[in-house]
């Protein structure tokens, strides 16, 4: 399954089953960069145990086992073909796995669909869909897949409560200029998505996923084709988040910059976890260094 095919799906499966039934109670809408407050006190609130996923013929992860700290930066790296973005999928529900279990926040979440996956916090970025580049970086925000957006477009068609209505979409809109804010791309509020550059669609990407209420975000390759000044503006952004209290899993190639700034890395070789650490420990590891000599090596 694609991406956008993902994306889209995720758009579409918020319509409640009974949205009457909840118009009454319109929900509040705090900031969506400062939350630390919701958070699930939780050591670990990602764990992977016995991951498997097979592609027909192709094991495109063997076995692998890994956990994510509360409130860490943990960088996934590995050469090509590690496994890495099959992981990714597997524990956002994009890939059902072959074997092994996901647990988030202390519940089995192993075979949800990436919406059930997204409602409990736990949200990887997508791509921008072609769909989604003909209309404005501000209807990109209003669609983003979210709880709240998919009642408030679901009520508007319901002749009961419009005001109700009215005043939700005036609060999600709220929302998505604070976030287009956050990320200092509200001046491009009304441009088309498609004419963002590479670094903009990224800023986009995390603003979008963020809309989601997550407490823990997967990120993969977020960096790729962003030029240096959005690729630091982005990695700045990441950084406050981390401060106020989300968590980050990212997958990125470039060495340097997840050895600056992830507290600790997971290294992944053939579908499994080769090793993990801090990344001093992980740098000069044989196994690692051996693994990436062997495989072809980028970034
Ligand atoms: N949908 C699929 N169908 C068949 N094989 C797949 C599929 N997705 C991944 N694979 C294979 O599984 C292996 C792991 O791929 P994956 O994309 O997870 O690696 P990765 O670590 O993300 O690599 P990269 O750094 O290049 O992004 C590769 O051999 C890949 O060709
Ligand atoms: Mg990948």
């Amino acid at each position: 399954m694609s991406d956008t095919e993902v994306d889209e799906a995720a758009v579409t499966a918020n319509v409640p089953e009974d949205a009457e039934a909840e118009v009454d109670e319109p929900e509040t809408n705090d900031s969506t960069v400062e939350r630390e407050a919701k958070h699930v006190p939780n050591a670990i609130p990602l764990k992977v145990r016995g991951l498997r996923k097979e592609f027909g013929g192709i094991v495109a992860a063997a076995d692998v086992n890994l956990s994510v700290e509360e409130g860490s930066l943990t960088g996934l790296i590995g050469p090509n073909g590690a496994g890495k973005s099959t992981t990714f999928n597997c524990i956002t529900g994009v890939h059902e796995p072959t074997a092994g279990q996901i647990h988030f926040q202390g519940e089995d979440i192993t075979g949800l669909s990436p919406n059930e996956v997204a409602e409990r916090g736990l949200v990887r970025t997508f791509q921008i869909a072609r769909e989604l580049e003909e209309m404005s970086v501000l209807e990109n925000m209003m669609l983003a897949p979210t709880n709240q957006r998919g009642e408030s477009l679901w009520r508007s068609v319901l002749p009961v409560a419009r005001e109700s209505v009215k005043q939700q979409e005036a609060a999600v809109l709220e929302r998505c200029w604070e976030m287009l804010e956050f990320f200092e791309i509200d001046h491009l509020a009304h441009e088309y998505a498609g004419n963002l550059s590479g670094g903009q669609r990224k800023l986009l990407e995390l603003a979008r996923a963020l809309l989601t209420e997550p407490s823990v975000l997967l990120l993969d390759e977020p960096f790729a084709g962003v030029n240096p000044s959005l690729e630091s503006r982005l990695l700045d952004h990441i950084n406050d988040l981390q401060e106020s209290g989300y968590t980050f899993l990212i997958v990125e190639h470039d060495m340097d910059l997840i050895m600056e700034n992830c507290e600790h890395v997971i290294v992944m070789h053939q579908g499994t976890v080769l090793t993990e650490g801090a990344p001093d420990e992980v740098r000069t590891n044989e196994a690692v260094i051996e693994a990436y000599l062997g495989g072809e090596v980028d970034g």
